[in-house]
């Protein structure tokens, strides 16, 4: 792997290095996501038929939900390198020169955390994207002038939590941008079974299931639970996971039938007890929780919202009647705490 790695990611978990050997290669092994998938079929078949290198794509969702996975499955099916790096390790516009000088006619380069490139190399990106052609300042001062170099043909796969501050014109440039959604329980149950075959953990299908319930439609956090449970079955059972051990070691981490952690139960009881059930904004709430404000945009609010927990609002978040049902705190019916939606705002 490291070989295709242009940036240094930073240090692999062993938990990471696991997820990586249970990676679906081709796209039948691929759970969940059927529409993306579909998508995705007809995309790669076309480009085969056709024998022209894949349309550049871009992928977007909440964390974990297989944006990575999907790009090394399309690197796959198509037969072609994959080199890898992401939008805050391209630094300088030379990064970005040398890496797509660096590419072969079908290769394809995965940005991760796109939106965070810079504007300056964005533009880089442009021309490239479009007609495969690279502009680059020589010399300095009066006697600077730009050289435009032919690229092969290559393909740009993107990947980011963040759609919104993607910019408009670089995400004009992909063919195809494809949302990834949380995972049904039952795609759920199936990954985690899985990789309990795979790594050979003894799991039955109550305790498979309790995992799945908890693991927030995503993958990753799937993946984590099933070996965080594994542990306490093997050291306070017998070893196998079945319903009492998954939802004793759930508990024991913190993690609620509906899949919250501390941190989901701390943003939904600050708007309830300190903002009376809002409208507030994200802002406010990650600072009152001394929490990094990109997690709870990324992470927490789109999992609330999921859950219908939380509504949001141009005034802010709200705390919905589920969220007070959630933490056994009785819902304001009326007066003024009461969290009702107030009249509609005509700008
Ligand atoms: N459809 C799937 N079927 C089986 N396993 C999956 C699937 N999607 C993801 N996984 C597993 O979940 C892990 C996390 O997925 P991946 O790294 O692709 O997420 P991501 O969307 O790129 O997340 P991030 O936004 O944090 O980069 C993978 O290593 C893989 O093992
Ligand atoms: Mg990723």
């Amino acid at each position: 792997m490291d070989n295709e790695r242009l940036s240094n990611p930073g240090i692999i978990s062993s938990d990471d290095r696991i997820d990586i050997a249970l990676r679906p290669r081709l796209l039948e092994e691929v759970t969940g996501q059927d529409q993306v998938r579909e998508n995705l079929s007809i995309l790669l078949t076309a480009a085969r038929q056709r024998k022209e290198p894949l349309d550049h794509v871009l992928f977007y969702g909440p964390p974990g939900l297989g944006k990575t996975t999907l790009a090394h499955v399309m690197a796959n099916e198509m037969n072609v390198n994959i080199k890898i790096t992401a939008g805050p390790a391209v630094e300088r516009a030379g990064d970005l020169a040398a890496i797509l000088s660096n590419l072969h006619e079908g290769d394809i380069l995965f940005i991760d955390e796109i939106h965070r490139l810079n504007r300056a190399i964005e533009e880089i990106l442009y021309p490239a994207m479009e007609d495969s052609v690279l502009d680059i300042m020589v010399g300095k001062g009066p006697s600077a002038r730009s050289i435009r170099l032919k690229l092969p043909h290559f393909t740009i796969i993107g990947a980011t939590t963040r759609l919104s501050l993607v910019s408009s014109p670089l995400r004009a440039r992909f063919g195809a941008v494809y949302r990834l959604n949380y995972y049904d329980l039952q795609s759920m149950e199936k990954i985690i079974k899985n990789a309990s075959i795979k790594l050979n953990i003894r799991a039955d299908e109550n305790g498979i299931r309790e995992i799945a319930i908890r693991s927030r439609g995503t993958p990753r956090i799937g993946l984590r639970l099933l070996r965080r449970v594994r542990d306490f079955a093997q050291v306070r059972a017998d070893g196998e996971i079945n319903q009492t051990v998954s939802v004793d070691a759930l508990e024991l981490l913190s993690i609620d039938k509906a899949g919250l952690d501390d941190v989901d139960r701390r943003v939904l009881a600050t708007i309830i007890e300190k903002y009376h059930g809002g409208p507030v904004g994200l802002g406010t709430i990650a600072a009152s929780i001394s929490e990094e404000s990109d997690t709870i945009m990324e992470v927490v609010e789109p999992y609330l919202l999921q859950l219908g927990l939380i509504d949001r609002t141009p005034q802010g978040r709200l705390a919905t009647r589920k969220a007070y049902d959630h933490l056994n705190v009785p819902y304001p019916e009326n007066g003024e705490n009461s969290n009702e939606p107030k009249q509609p705002n005509l700008f």
